[in-house]
C-alpha cells in the first residue's frame, strides 16, 4: 500500500475551487478510470506500475479465433479476479458516493470493471460502467449471464464454455476491439453535454470512445476539473488540474461540501 501523502497548500486551494464550482453550479458528474482504484490495491494499466507494462491486453478478435489466447485470458482471470473481488473501496470512491448522496454529483461514468463505486455506496442506477463489469460472466453466443461467484471456470489450464449452449464465455467486460454498448455510450455523452461540472478522476484518457465523454463536457462549456497523478490530453482544456492522489483530494472535496465544520471554516455558506 502506498504511503499517505497529505495535500499541499496549493492542492488544497485547487480542491476548494472545485468545491466552489460544484456548490455554485452543481450537481455535476464524474468520469473515473483505473487511477481511482489503485489505492484499493488494483493496479492501473498505463501508470508507472501499470498492467500493460507487464502483459499485452487481449484483443477481442484473437479471443474469438485463437484457443491459446482464450487459455491465456482465463489463466489471467484466475489470477486477477480474486484481487478484484477482495478489493475494498478507498477514500476516493467513498467521497464520490458521499457527494452523490448529498446531491452535488448526479452520475458517475466509469471505465472501471471492479464495481468499487457501487461497493462504496454509489446508487447502481447512477453508475454507468462503460467497459462492463468483471463480476459477471457472459456467453457470447446465447448471451446468458452468471454472477462470477456462481460460475465455476474449471481448473487451471482449462477454458470454460457455456454450460447452456457450449458457446464461448468471457467476463462481461469490453475487450480491445469489442464495441462499448451503444446505449451506455449515448447516455454518457448526453449527460456530459448537459452537465455544468465534470470531474475527471484517475484516467489517462488514452482509450476511445470512453475518453470522448469528458471531452464532450469540456466542449459543451462545463467546468472541468481533473485529478490525476500524471498529465492527460485534456489538461489544457480543464479549469482545474490537481496533480495528486485521488483519495486524498476527493476526501477533502467531500469534507468541504458535506462536513459542516469544514464548510464553515472555508467560508462556504451552508447549502
Ligand atoms: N491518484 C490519482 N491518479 C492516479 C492514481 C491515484 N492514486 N493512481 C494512478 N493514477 C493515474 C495514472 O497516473 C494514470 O494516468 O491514473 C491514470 C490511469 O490511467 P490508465 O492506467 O490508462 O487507466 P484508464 O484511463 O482507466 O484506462 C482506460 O484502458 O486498458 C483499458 O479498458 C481499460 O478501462 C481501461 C481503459
Amino acid at each position: 500500500m502506498r504511503e499517505e501523502r497529505p495535500l499541499t497548500p496549493e492542492q488544497r486551494r485547487l480542491v476548494e475551487v472545485i468545491a466552489d464550482a460544484l456548490y455554485q453550479r452543481g450537481p455535476g458528474m464524474a468520469f473515473t478510470g483505473a487511477g481511482i482504484s489503485t489505492e484499493s490495491g488494483i493496479p492501473d494499466y498505463r501508470g508507472p506500475n501499470g498492467l500493460w507494462s507487464r502483459q499485452n491486453p487481449t484483443h477481442f478478435r484473437d479471443f474469438l479465433t485463437d484457443p491459446a489466447v482464450r487459455l491465456r485470458y482465463w489463466e489471467r482471470r484466475r489470477a486477477r479476479y480474486p484481487v478484484l473481488a477482495a478489493a475494498e473501496p478507498n477514500d476516493g470512491h467513498r467521497a464520490l458516493a458521499r457527494l452523490q448522496v448529498a446531491g452535488y454529483l448526479d452520475v458517475i461514468v466509469t471505465q472501471n470493471i471492479d464495481g468499487l463505486h457501487q461497493k462504496a455506496g454509489s446508487p447502481p442506477e447512477r453508475v454507468i460502467e462503460l467497459h462492463g463489469t468483471a463480476h459477471l460472466i457472459r456467453c457470447l453466443s446465447c448471451e446468458a449471464r452468471w454472477p462470477a461467484e456462481a460460475f465455476d471456470p474449471g481448473p487451471p489450464g482449462t477454458v470454460p464454455d457455456c454450460p447452456l449452449c457450449g458457446g464461448l464465455v468471457k467476463e462481461a467486460t469490453v475487450a480491445f476491439g469489442e464495441p462499448v454498448p451503444r446505449e451506455l455510450l449515448e447516455r454518457a455523452l448526453t449527460l456530459a453535454e448537459a452537465t455544468p461540472v465534470m470531474l475527471v478522476i484517475g484516467t489517462s484518457l488514452a482509450v476511445v470512445p470512453a475518453a470522448h465523454v469528458p471531452r464532450r463536457a469540456a466542449r459543451s462549456g462545463a467546468f472541468v476539473a481533473i485529478v490525476n497523478d500524471e498529465p492527460t490530453p485534456l489538461d489544457r482544456e480543464a479549469h482545474v488540474v490537481v496533480r495528486g492522489r485521488a483519495g486524498t483530494a476527493l476526501a477533502y472535496l467531500a469534507d468541504l461540501l458535506t462536513g459542516d465544520r469544514l464548510k464553515a471554516d472555508q467560508g462556504l455558506t451552508v447549502r
